[in-house]
């Protein structure tokens, strides 16, 4: 739609008329200078509500910005540094089992990797084997079902019991049960590990805090936002990485270089910037947030074209990220691109991973750590290529996952 109408399009989806808007300069109106006018959409709402609750990514106005401000402050800079040592030894641990010539599924490495540091540094709990199979399950399932429902015109009423619905309603009870454990481990010790989870119910405590039901809609998020979108990066950053040796050759002089076999801390960062735009790149051609949606609270402008209350409006970041009027060659894997401060020169939200604006991404800082300090970490000691004979294709659900998975030979470096 953009390449054949342009920056502002208006579409009908079966009786739903719906607005798809391509031009940073109206990014911006809604997402920045807009931002109180637009919540989330009834649909992003209706499908994910079952599992997220009121949770930060769907809830809105007065709320929303109340519970922000709640969780804030443990992806403050100091925080986040402060889980660096994690990362990179759940990292170390992972990898103790892979072996060269070994074919591994990646992408479900990655997951639960990123799982483990997510539990682990928000709050200080640990999974079981089986609790970290049930999630990687439940997360498929949820992905599935509410990518689905995305593309569906007509839905069953909430009351019928599909079993599409059964699978999803064990799916959440998964990650509920999970959460439940840890808040009772929390409840029992009372000992605060300085983490968000006993950060959230000390505001449970509080007078006009917290309720018990926000703190489990807060937790479900930040565990599924937290961790799926990183692996999926990280993901599409190993194939990548194995379909142009010269950028892996260059990130592999740069992690000898630097860190000469020894492991990546947090004062290393500033250091790697290629093996920073490598994963700047990856989010360029594969956001995993690929949709990023709104519905005005009034009739609006958007540049020149009027918006009534309540419609659909859709932001593509995939489809900005490619359009050649900001990035040359803007289909090509190229990480070099970002180390001449690009994103300096860049209008503003030609390139927007993360969104922009108040509801910016509260885990932004957290994932480009983590995303680089991972990479670091394997690239050091192995290097990834598809296994011989599989495909890989984009599976557009709520994230942009690999529709086939990601299977990769193992080869020590
Ligand atoms: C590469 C990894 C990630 C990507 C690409 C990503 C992308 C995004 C995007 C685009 C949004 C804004 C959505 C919108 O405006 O409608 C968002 C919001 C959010 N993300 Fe992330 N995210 C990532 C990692 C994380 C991590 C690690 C966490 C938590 C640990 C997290 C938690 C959240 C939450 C809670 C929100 C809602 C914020 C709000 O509305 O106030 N994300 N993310």
């Amino acid at each position: 739609m953009a390449r054949e109408y342009g920056d502002f399009v208006q579409f009908d989806f079966g009786p739903f008329r719906m607005y798809f808007v391509n031009h940073p300069d109206l990014l911006h109106q809604i997402l920045v200078e807009g931002a109180a006018k637009y919540y989330k959409t009834r649909l992003t709402k209706a499908l994910l509500r079952p599992s997220l609750g009121e949770g930060l990514l769907i809830n809105d106005g007065e709320p929303w910005k109340r519970q922000r401000k709640l969780i804030q402050p443990a992806f403050h800079a100091a925080c986040i540094a402060a889980y660096a040592d994690t990362m990179v030894t759940y990292t170390e641990h992972a990898m103790a089992e892979w072996q060269a010539g070994q074919t591994r599924w990646i992408d479900h490495d990655m997951m639960t990797l990123t799982l483990d540091i997510v539990i682990k540094t928000l709050f200080g709990e640990q999974l079981t084997p089986q609790e970290r199979e049930a999630v990687g399950q439940a997360v498929d399932i949820g992905q599935k079902q509410v990518g689905d429902g995305f593309k569906t015109l007509f839905r069953m009423p909430a009351w019928v019991p599909t079993s599409a619905r059964r699978r999803g309603e064990w799916a959440t009870g998964v990650i509920n049960d999970i959460i439940a454990r840890f808040i009772a481990h929390y409840r029992q010790t009372r000992q605060d590990r300085g983490d968000l989870l006993a950060m959230m119910l000390a505001a449970v405590d509080e007078d006009g805090g917290m309720s018990d039901a926000q703190a489990r809609d807060e937790a479900f998020t930040l565990i599924v936002a937290g961790h799926e979108t990183t692996a999926n990066t990280l993901t599409w950053a190993w194939h990548l990485l194995s379909q142009h040796p010269q950028a892996e050759a260059a990130l592999h002089a740069e992690l000898d270089r630097v860190l000469g076999g020894r492991k990546p801390t947090f004062a290393d960062l500033p250091a790697l910037t290629f093996t920073e735009a490598i994963v700047k790149e990856t989010l360029r051609l594969y956001p995993a947030a690929y949709i990023i949606a709104r519905e005005p609270q009034e009739d609006v402008c958007v540049g020149r074209y009027a918006v009534p209350h309540g419609r659909p409006i859709l932001i593509a970041p995939y489809v900005t990220h490619r359009d050649p009027r900001w990035f040359d060659e803007p289909n090509t894997f190229k990480p070099e691109r970002w180390l001449d401060d690009l994103e300096k020169r860049l209008p503003k939200l030609a390139y927007l991973p993360f969104g922009g604006g108040p509801r910016i991404c509260i885990g932004n800082a957290f994932a480009m750590m983590e995303a680089r300090l991972i990479l670091a970490t394997v690239a050091q000691r192995f290097q990834l290529r598809l296994a011989p004979g599989r495909r890989v294709e984009v599976d557009p659900l709520v994230t942009l996952r690999p529709k086939h998975g990601m299977p990769m030979v193992v080869q020590a470096r």
